[in-house]
């Protein structure tokens, strides 16, 4: 099952291209009654248009929070999140209109429980108007695509985390956004399915030419999806390094034994056991 949408044409966007997305000096802490967490220091990056950006860390190093902040969910403490030259936080208000068509997975699949997984998918669509057999259609499609064709009057509470996982990915599609924010999208499903995903995820993205920030625990998947994968480190949350991966999209798996490939994994993931060293 495909959508319906062009195939890919363009290749991984260069990082001559006008950037899409500037975060700069970006920096956030969470206030609680405990104290204060520096959740993120400093943080510059460029993000092209049509550019696949995938984000690793150890857990807690700030992925989450750099991608609320960039979905407006979230105010940073200081900095700015440009999208297409216009400035997205005004203080603690986010300005959404700078967000022309976003679309988000979290980490917890976070559906509406007394929609079903039809109603869900097309949640979106039904905000912008369109009309009910238009929704349907589309629903199907896209609950097809991530294998969920046969549940698509069940309610979130009767499938399983991995399944409500891959409702909110199609929701997230729904609308063909052009900024797609994805936080370990992928971390709850079984590996077969996650290697569909990973195909699918980078056909989607070049098609619907959206630009995407992927979280990922997984190096092999970072760098597998990514244009260029960001090492966040933790404490407070830095840009440690960013990689460039280099081959062009959409990849398949053959990419992942070529000797440049192989020893960007190895890289990154030798960076991230000194970090854990230097933790501990
Ligand atoms: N709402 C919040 N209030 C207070 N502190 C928070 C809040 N959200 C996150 N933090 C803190 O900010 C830091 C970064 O958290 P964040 O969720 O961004 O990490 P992460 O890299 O996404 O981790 P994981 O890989 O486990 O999902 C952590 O120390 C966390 O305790
Ligand atoms: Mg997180």
């Amino acid at each position: 099952m495909t959508l319906d949408v062009q195939e890919p044409t363009s290749s991984a966007a260069s990082s001559h291209a006008a950037a899409e997305i500037s975060i700069t000096g970006l920096d956030k802490q969470y206030k609680t009654d405990h104290g204060v967490t520096h959740a993120l220091s400093g943080i510059n990056l460029e993000i092209a248009k049509e550019e696949f950006v995938s984000l690793i860390g150890r857990s807690g190093c700030g992925k989450t929070t750099l991608l609320r902040i960039m979905a407006g969910l979230v105010p940073p403490s200081s900095g700015e999140v440009q999208i297409a030259g216009r400035s997205l936080w005004k203080g603690s208000t986010a300005d959404n209109s700078v967000i022309r068509n976003l679309g988000v997975v979290f980490q917890e699949a976070n559906l509406f429980p007394w929609y079903n997984i039809a109603d869900n998918i097309a949640l979106p669509l039904k905000l912008r108007g369109m009309g009910k057999r238009e929704r349907r259609k589309r629903a199907r499609e896209l609950a097809d695509l991530v294998g969920l064709g046969s549940f698509l009057e069940n309610y979130p509470r009767e499938l399983s985390g991995g399944m409500r996982q891959r409702a909110a990915i199609a929701r997230a599609l729904s609308d063909g956004p052009d900024l797609l924010l994805m936080d370990e999208p992928f971390g709850a499903l079984d590996a077969m399915t996650r290697d569909k995903m990973n195909l699918e995820i980078q056909r989607i993205a070049l098609a619907t030419r959206a630009t995407v920030v992927f979280v990922t625990h997984d190096i092999e998947e970072a760098a597998f999806l990514g244009d260029r994968v960001v090492h966040l480190t933790p404490r407070p949350g830095r840009i440690e390094q960013i990689v460039p991966v280099g081959a062009a999209r959409p990849r398949t798996y053959e990419v992942q034994t070529t000797p440049t490939f192989t020893n960007i994994v190895a890289g990154l993931r030798s960076a991230l056991m000194k970090e854990e060293e230097e933790q501990s």
